[in-house]
């Protein structure tokens, strides 16, 4: 496959090859950025991938469904995959190389370290979700040091795993920069999600409800209103849409993820919600 630079793009699911590659583009100069995925990509994955292109010379994308960060009865199993039209659409806007490993590949069946960022991942999803941030921080540090990239891409629609990645990597010292990228949303302001296939039409169409009280929420906070209160307007707007178990609305400091409280000032406000099985987070910046 010819990607839209006139390079060859090539799929690969050994860490070697990644490697091997690795080695040849740096004899070359090259610079490298990678956009970690978990595939079933969309709008939102492919701006990272475009914005990669722009400011690096190789572009690596790893598509990898990684179980470490699912939780008991969450949706590993039927979590979309679809190497075929990602791998085309990836071909379509120039990345170089696709990494796809098979889990026991990336996980050696008597591993048992754990790259464990505190205190960020407490709070809003990691919450509800135990253990799954270990799980993400474990396997981006994994692919960071096979890839070895010079910039990695994320999006802020996961505002606390970007945060909590700019944490490890401040950390731990890896020397990578890390760049977040906006939500990229449906017209009706949806954020793109690879879980968004999974709602039925009505789902599909109360879905947009979310980023709306989210904007009422910001709306409020813009003009004064402290934490406590513009959750309560977030959370008093969605209880108006019947379809919604909302699992957390909070307001939070930008920067530590904690909870504002009675206070006011620049805030991201992130909510967490079900929509039928499907579970939906999005979030909204409030500047000072
Ligand atoms: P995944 O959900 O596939 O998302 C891959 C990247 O795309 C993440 O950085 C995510 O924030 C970004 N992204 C998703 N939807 C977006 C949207 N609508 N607009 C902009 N960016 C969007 O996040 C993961 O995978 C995994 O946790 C991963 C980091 C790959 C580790 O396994």
């Amino acid at each position: 496959m010819y990607n839209a630079r006139g390079d060859e793009m090539r799929i690969v699911s050994e860490k070697r090859d990644v490697r091997d590659y690795h080695a040849q583009a740096r004899r070359g100069g090259a610079s490298i950025g990678l956009v970690p995925t978990m595939g079933a990509l969309h709008e939102g994955h492919l701006s990272l991938v475009r914005r990669a292109t722009q400011e690096c010379d190789r572009v690596v994308v790893s598509i990898f469904v990684n179980p470490t960060q699912f939780g008991p009865g969450e949706d590993l199993e039927k979590y979309p995959r679809d190497l075929e039209a990602d791998a085309a659409a990836l071909e379509a806007i120039g990345a170089d190389l696709i990494f796809a490993p098979a889990p026991a590949e990336m996980y050696a069946p008597d591993a048992c370290t754990t790259v464990s960022v505190g205190g960020l991942t407490e709070g809003l999803c990691g919450q509800f979700r135990p253990g799954h941030f270990d799980g993400v921080t474990t396997v981006v540090c994994k692919l960071f040091n096979i890839v070895q990239p010079d910039r990695a891409y994320f999006g802020e629609k996961d505002y606390q795993q970007l945060a909590v990645i700019r944490r490890m990597v401040r950390d731990l010292d890896i020397p990578v920069e890390v760049i977040g990228m906006p939500t990229v949303r449906e017209a009706d302001g949806l954020a793109l999600s690879s879980r968004n296939r999974y709602l039925s039409p009505q789902e599909r169409a109360a879905a947009p409800k979310l980023q709306a009280a989210l904007q009422s929420g910001a709306a409020a906070g813009r003009e004064g209103a402290a934490g406590a209160e513009v959750e309560r307007i977030v959370a008093e707007q969605l209880a108006q849409e019947p379809l919604f178990r909302p699992q957390y609305i909070r307001a939070v400091d930008p920067g530590s993820l904690e909870p504002l409280e009675d206070r006011s000032g620049p805030m991201v406000i992130a909510a967490a919600a079900y929509i039928g099985n499907t579970r939906l987070i999005d979030n909204i910046r409030v500047e000072g």
